[in-house]
């Protein structure tokens, strides 16, 4: 049995013997029994224990301060950009892109073991004037090709994309009256084919607020919107909730069959924007609670670090104080999240390409790795692309052959005569959140 590695372009044969714990032994260095896990001290190592992410949004222009770094570095496993990879941040005229500030949070991100979240690529706010000026047929084909080009920047590169962002209205649950908007209903699936064609391997989201609540009627259109989407093949991998609670839109008490109704249309629902009007710890534990309870709620991000930070600052609704002090609501959420352990882990992770899938499942742990089984339906013959978190990294497989190209810390495995079921071990170097996989056919 045979697992094979290639490093850059070179390809390393490393023989596993009956497995990768057995090769643990062997190869590699001591590997104890699998233990129990321990309560983590960081909101991102107890999300990573339960196989979910804790993310914050970030600011460029606070990456030269560092308490602010001191603790986003510390205490998040997932990054978005809190508004450089917007339309009029990335493409401030038309066809000449600027990705010098989302790649200053993207590098940031990847050099300190973090994943990203793409937020946007088609939103009615933050739109560059030559946008607005468009219309018709002009401004669909600048719609698509400003997704091909921003996805393109940053292909391989980013976990989730909001492809589209608050697209329908408050109140009444229609679609928002905006320029997209006015190029004809079918914008939004347009947009997530050239999305998925642009990355095959990036989850798209559909990204909005105010659908919380499970009975309001925006919250009921944007799901018939996605049910709609699966039924039809439009490539919809997750919806982003946004999440923004105050004294006139509270946390509602069905937020949780929100999630789970959500999530049993086959897509993953992502709490993307977090941040509560005076930071309640209950209602922070609360919110994350009901994260942890739905397996496809795969990880919280709350939208700034310090209270400082937050675009609503007045309402000091974040996790840590003007000086980064850890607020009550901190403890409350780490609490909630220590839990969880060894609470339910997301459900397996589904190919966005549909065509075949790749689930992952736990396997051993040990204090320095850990390894996945992998499972892929659907096809005879397929690709599995993985993408690995920094710093972690694979250094084993089983019953697979891959390519790992150490630039992108992407694995790419194909089928090596041993069936669909394969594994690999990841040294997790402090970061312990699941690869990303996509499965298409070769
Ligand atoms: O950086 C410039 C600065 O140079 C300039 O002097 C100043 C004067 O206006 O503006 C600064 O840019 C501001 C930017 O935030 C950075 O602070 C923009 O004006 C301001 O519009 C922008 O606001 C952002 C807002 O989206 C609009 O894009 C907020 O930071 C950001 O938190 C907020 O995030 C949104 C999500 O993307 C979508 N969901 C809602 C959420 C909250 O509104």
């Amino acid at each position: 049995m045979t697992g094979r590695l290639l490093a850059g372009s070179r390809v390393v044969r490393r023989t596993l013997v009956l497995g990768a714990v057995a090769a643990l032994a062997t190869g590699l260095a001591v590997a104890g029994t699998p233990r129990a896990n321990a309560a983590a001290d960081t909101l991102g190592a107890a999300a990573a224990q339960t196989g979910r992410y804790f993310g914050t949004a970030i600011s460029a222009s606070k990456l030269g301060d560092p308490v602010y770094t001191a603790i986003a570095g510390r205490e998040f496993t997932m990054v978005t950009p809190e508004n450089e990879m917007k339309l009029d941040a990335t493409e401030p005229r038309q066809g000449v892109f600027n990705f010098g500030p989302g790649d200053r949070v993207y590098d940031w991100a990847a050099q300190n073991g973090k994943q990203v979240r793409g937020h946007t690529l088609l939103w009615h706010s933050g739109q560059p004037q030559w946008l607005q000026n468009l219309s018709g047929s002009a401004l669909r084909q600048a719609m698509i090709d400003h997704i091909d080009g921003v996805m393109a920047h940053y292909k391989g590169k980013i976990y989730a994309w909001d492809v589209v962002n608050e697209a329908f209205a408050d109140g009444t649950g229609g679609r928002r009256n905006s320029n997209f908007q006015r190029t004809g209903d079918d914008w939004i699936e347009h947009a997530f084919r050239a999305a998925r064609a642009a990355d095959p391997a990036a989850k798209l989201c559909y990204n909005d607020y105010n659908i919380e609540n499970w009975t309001s009627a925006k919250t009921q259109s944007v799901y018939t919107m996605v049910k709609d989407f699966r039924s039809r093949g439009v490539p919809i991998d997750c919806v982003g909730i946004q999440a923004h609670f105050t004294s006139g839109n509270p946390y509602p008490g069905d937020f949780r069959t929100t999630l789970r109704n959500f999530a049993a249309l086959g897509v993953d629902v992502q709490i993307t924007e977090l941040d509560i009007q005076g930071a309640p710890p209950a209602t922070y534990a609360d919110v994350v609670t009901d994260c942890l309870t739905v397996p496809r709620c795969t990880g919280v991000t709350v939208w700034g670090v310090r209270d400082t930070d937050s675009w609503r600052s007045g309402d000091t609704p974040l996790l840590f104080d003007g000086d980064g002090d850890k607020k009550p609501a901190y403890t409350a959420v780490l609490d909630a999240l220590n839990a969880a352990v060894p609470g339910p882990s997301p459900s397996p992770t589904p190919s966005p390409a549909g065509s075949c899938t790749a689930t992952l499942s736990a396997g051993a742990k040990w204090p320095d790795r850990y390894n996945l089984g992998v499972t892929v339906t659907g096809s005879d013959d397929w690709i599995v692309t993985m993408t690995v978190p920094r710093p972690a990294k694979i250094i084993a497989t089983w019953n697979v052959s891959a390519r790992w190209n150490p630039t992108t810390n992407v694995m790419t495995a194909r089928p090596d005569g041993h069936g669909d079921s394969w594994g690999v071990t990841i040294k997790h170097h402090g970061n312990r959140t699941w690869p990303t996989v996509s499965c298409r056919h070769a």
